[in-house]
């Protein structure tokens, strides 16, 4: 099998692919109240487009898929998408980050069509505040599109939580606590600056932070599990589930990444924190081979950067808003 490996000896063999720009929410950390100026249609990638760029992407050496937006389930037909890529031989994961809202409406045909598992981001337990965070959100949406995703075999599920000071910190247990009962991964995720976000010093909490809230409540153990992406898993002694935490800015953990971006308008962006992205679609439109579509994938893995500079140092931010100031494409553009 072949094997993709960049400038510093990481295997490249996960895409996480935004197949939309646009979300049925408006979370305050993501966009402005009056959303961002969605993508013109005819510069989406088709879904012919994106399943011939997984095609040669997977004969080089990539494994697993994850769909993502904006909120991918506002796509229409994203099962048939599924069941495209279930087809090429050679994935051996694929995955969909959704917010939830519609996913009661899709989970099985999601599952029929060859889904694997979801992630769901979810940034409150408490239906005022999920509406106020969201800016219009149904949380009871959420709650049965998690269930239905539990009947119908998406497993494991994991929920992601991005704990912001004075928003939803004081959630942190709650959050933890779903994992006694249920057999979720439950991951905290650090906030990270964005261009389009309210992020700022105070409102930051750094995952050694929300652990030590969430062994407030109980110990942690490390968990064994098989994990594929950065988060250090953890759990209550006779949980179901395990608790995740995810630290991009106090513990940066590019050394291990493994991942490659496409974004909806068919850039490939080698980290989310970079500017750098490698346009296909003139190559997809302008009929060149796959041999081009391999070039550029390479080329893209090629101008991986070793890492990003939004460390934190000894738990103080450096400059982290002058660092900012570089992303241009927000969140929902991107895809997580
Ligand atoms: N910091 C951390 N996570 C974020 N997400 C969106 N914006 C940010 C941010 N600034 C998360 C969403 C979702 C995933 C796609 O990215 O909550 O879980
Ligand atoms: Fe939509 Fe996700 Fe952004 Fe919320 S965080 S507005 S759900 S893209």
């Amino acid at each position: 099998m072949s094997r993709l490996t960049d400038s510093f000896h990481r295997t490249i063999d996960y895409m996480r692919i935004s197949i939309t720009d646009r979300c049925n929410l408006r979370c305050i950390y993501c966009m402005p109240p009056e959303g961002l100026v969605p993508i013109e249609h005819k510069d989406i990638l088709s879904y012919e487009e994106i399943v011939r760029i997984l095609r040669v992407a997977v004969d080089i050496g990539i494994r697993k898929i994850r769909i993502t937006g904006g909120e991918p389930l506002v796509r229409r037909n994203v099962s048939y998408l599924i069941g495209s890529i279930k087809n090429i031989e050679g994935i051996e994961d694929l995955s969909l980050t959704t917010n939830g809202i519609h996913l009661e409406q899709y989970a099985e045909e999601l599952v029929d069509a060859g889904l694997d598992r979801v992630n769901i981001s979810l940034d409150s337990l408490r239906p005022d505040r999920y509406r106020e965070i969201t800016r219009g959100g149904d949380i009871d949406m959420v709650l049965n599109g998690i269930e239905a995703a539990e009947k119908a075999g998406l497993r494991p599920i994991k929920i992601n939580m991005v704990p912001i000071c004075g928003l939803n910190n004081d959630e942190i247990g709650e959050f933890a606590k779903l994992t006694l009962k249920s057999p979720y991964q439950v991951r905290f995720i650090e906030f990270m600056p964005f261009d389009t976000n309210m992020w700022s010093r105070e409102k930051f909490i750094a995952a050694d932070e929300i652990k030590s809230i969430v062994e407030g409540i109980g110990s942690l153990t490390p968990a064994n599990i098989r994990k594929s992406g950065p988060a250090r898993y953890f759990r209550f002694n006779g949980a179901r589930g395990v608790i995740g935490f995810i630290s991009p800015l106090s513990n940066r953990f590019c050394g291990e990444c493994s991942r490659l971006r496409l974004t909806a308008d068919g850039k490939l962006r080698p980290c989310l924190f970079s500017e750098t992205e490698i346009d296909l679609k003139p190559a997809l439109r302008g009929g060149a081979p796959d041999d081009e579509i391999e070039r550029l994938i390479k080329l893209s893995i090629e101008a991986k950067p070793e890492g990003h500079n939004l460390q934190i140092q000894n738990t103080e931010l450096r400059t982290l808003i002058n660092a900012n100031k570089d992303y241009k494409r927000p969140m929902s553009r991107i895809g997580g």
